[in-house]
């Protein structure tokens, strides 16, 4: 069975159960968002797992891509990616444990053909913050009785605590979790697992599902407050299903790499497995150029910044491992229209994009090859300077050549090794671990300060200025004109910023006349509201909108004013929003403002 087979038979039989299909969004989030790449299924889904309203109802389900690059080191093993495709279905405030769990079960074993003795359950063993999940252990149970197993708690189903059966996209105040029930199934060669604890045999099982029961909101005070709804978040990433399905034992094996696994065996003329080495350079390889290729799809280039650098650090650590394999050029000319050609059902567009995005790849391989080749220049040429058995001033030229030509200090490293010189050493390896470490520690503080906001926050101040923003977007059409369109916007507790469309700086009478449209309105407790309509109804109601298709046949359009046709400003949008612009009171100033790119103008406004 291929992935697209699992893909379509899980579709099928979620909207068998009355589930709407939702678009497998872009990866680089849209709005007011701190977080880097969407990150899981559920990731837009926040607002409305919260009790906000879905154009498409409380039933939802979808295939999304999704990007964890924090994962990068575990990359190498038999199972693990950074980019992968989330199956993904969600009551929001409908059906809970009793159907999903039932359903999941169902279409592992029903639909996909998988051997019900080998599927293991886990759930939440409670604590102080939520009690011990029974409910879902006695649902699995009849569930397994139906297939003649006994589902003995401890030989089938095991319960773990917070580490691993709960789960939370982040964990800044405002974030949403829950207790989970993952699924995991038995690889290995010992019978049918029967008895084995997953958490002690974690090579032999295979996570191929999250059902989590997303009831709890994170407050400020690190505690959990319950929401007003029970929601479920389901999750299964779809290659490791695969690999299941199509009895593997390894995720590169399946039809989602193995393409181009081959093709890296066709140009090296190595064998895939062969080695430990050969293996993992394979590995990395292919997951570095699916995901390169997924974020460029997506509009991403490389640069030192945000997404940008992410795309450039897989670029160059592919560039590194394609080394080892004596690839020294053009990798991704030679890999790109492999994974189009692989992925072409899911991404038709990748047909028409993969000139361009290899295009781009060759151009950033080539400055990387430069930036290699400086810095091996000044390498060989200090290496004739400096005492080669000081230790501490290897590790100090290694840190310079990193600083300044961005020369990777895995590279250094190789390079001591090969000339034998004090990289052998003790002392050597202690300093430049210290390095290595506090070089990697800068890099993950900034992606991990990315997931810290998060477009979860939705406390009051973001709300507030949620709401701001849409103002601020329809003075500024009415001051500069009707060209003012909406880039982005980013939203903190303290502020919001809005990007748009605008070629020239903002005089100090405009900016006047915007804050005193918008104090106006606020003045006048206007109230907000939203409407659900078509998309022809939503079009012909003039309401703005300038984000791709994302709700699909129905919008729901907020609109700020007594009723849709007076109102002062109208936006698709998910929301949420506030009640009334009495909450915004006194008054929004715009306090800075400047040039983001050709044409894109950035404005900074804080309500006191
Ligand atoms: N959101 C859950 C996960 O990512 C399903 O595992």
């Amino acid at each position: 069975m291929t992935s697209q087979e699992i893909l379509e038979k899980y579709l099928a039989r979620y909207k068998k159960h009355g589930h709407k299909e939702i678009p497998n969004m872009n990866l680089v989030p849209e709005g007011d968002s701190t977080l880097l790449f969407v990150n899981s299924g559920m990731f837009p889904l926040v607002p409305y797992l919260s009790g906000e309203s879905h154009p498409l109802g409380k039933r939802l389900v979808n295939v999304q891509r999704s990007v964890r690059f924090s994962d990068i080191d575990e990359v190498g093993d038999n199972r693990h990616t950074t980019a992968f495709h989330m199956m993904g279905n969600w009551s929001l405030g409908d059906y809970f444990k009793a159907e999903q769990l039932p359903w999941i079960y169902h279409y592992f074993i029903e639909d996909l053909g998988l051997d019900s003795h080998r599927l293991y359950a886990t759930v939440f063993e409670g604590d102080e913050y939520a009690p011990k999940d029974t409910e879902s252990i006695e649902i699995i149970k009849k569930v397994f009785n139906q297939y003649g197993i006994d589902a003995k708690e401890g030989v089938r189903i095991f319960a773990y605590g917070r580490n691993d059966n709960w789960w939370q996209r982040a964990d800044a105040p405002g974030e949403l979790g829950g207790p989970s029930s993952e699924m995991f199934y038995y690889l290995g060669k010992d019978g049918n697992g029967e008895g084995k604890d997953p958490s002690q045999f974690q090579n032999e099982f295979l996570e191929i599902g999250n059902n989590v029961f997303m009831q709890y909101r994170k407050n400020d005070l690190k505690g959990w407050d319950e929401l007003p709804q029970k929601n479920v978040d389901f999750g299964g990433g779809l290659e490791r299903i695969a690999l299941v399905v199509q009895k593997k034992h390894d995720i590169f094996e399946t039809d989602n790499f193995y393409p181009i696994i081959q093709k890296l065996e066709e140009l090296t003329g190595n064998k895939y497995l062969q080695d430990e080495d050969v293996t993992r350079a394979m590995r990395i390889i292919a997951d570095h150029m699916r995901a390169a290729t997924f974020l460029a799809m997506d509009g991403v280039v490389p640069s030192n910044k945000d997404q940008g650098y992410i795309l450039r650090r897989y670029l160059r650590r592919m560039v590194r491992f394609a080394r080892k394999l004596n690839i020294n050029n053009n990798l991704a000319a030679l890999l790109v229209p492999t994974i189009a050609q692989m992925l072409v059902w899911l991404y038709p567009d990748l047909a028409k994009k993969q000139e361009g995005i290899t295009q781009l790849f060759i151009e950033e391989e080539e400055r990387f090859h430069n930036a290699l080749a400086k810095g091996e220049t000044e390498l060989r040429r200090q290496l004739q300077r400096i005492d080669t058995n000081n230790a501490t001033a290897l590790v100090e030229l290694a840190f310079r050549l990193y600083q300044s030509y961005g020369y990777p200090p895995e590279f250094f490293m190789e390079e001591m090794q090969e000339q034998n010189l004090t990289a052998n050493s003790k002392q050597f390896m202690q300093q430049y671990q210290h390095f290595v470490t506090r070089h990697q520690e800068t890099s993950r503080k900034g992606a991990e300060q990315k997931f810290k906001g998060g477009l979860a926050d939705h406390t009051e101040q973001v709300v507030r200025y949620h709401t701001a923003t849409h103002l601020l977007h329809m003075a500024l059409r009415q001051i500069l004109g009707k060209h003012v369109e909406q880039y982005g916007s980013n939203i903190t507790k303290d502020r919001l910023r809005f990007d748009f469309s605008h070629a020239d700086k903002l005089n100090e009478d405009q900016i006047k006349q915007v804050e005193s449209i918008i104090n106006e309105a606020i003045k006048q407790k206007l109230p907000v509201n939203f409407v659900m309509l078509s998309k022809e109804e939503a079009g012909k109601s003039g309401a703005l909108h300038f984000f791709k298709d994302k709700y699909g046949e129905q919008v729901k359009v907020y609109y700020i004013g007594n009723s849709l046709e007076t109102a002062v400003s109208k936006e698709y949008c998910g929301g949420p929003h506030v009640k009334n612009l009495s909450e915004l009171s006194p008054t929004l100033t715009i306090f800075k403002q400047e040039s983001v790119g050709k044409g894109v103008r950035r404005v900074y406004a804080r309500l006191r």
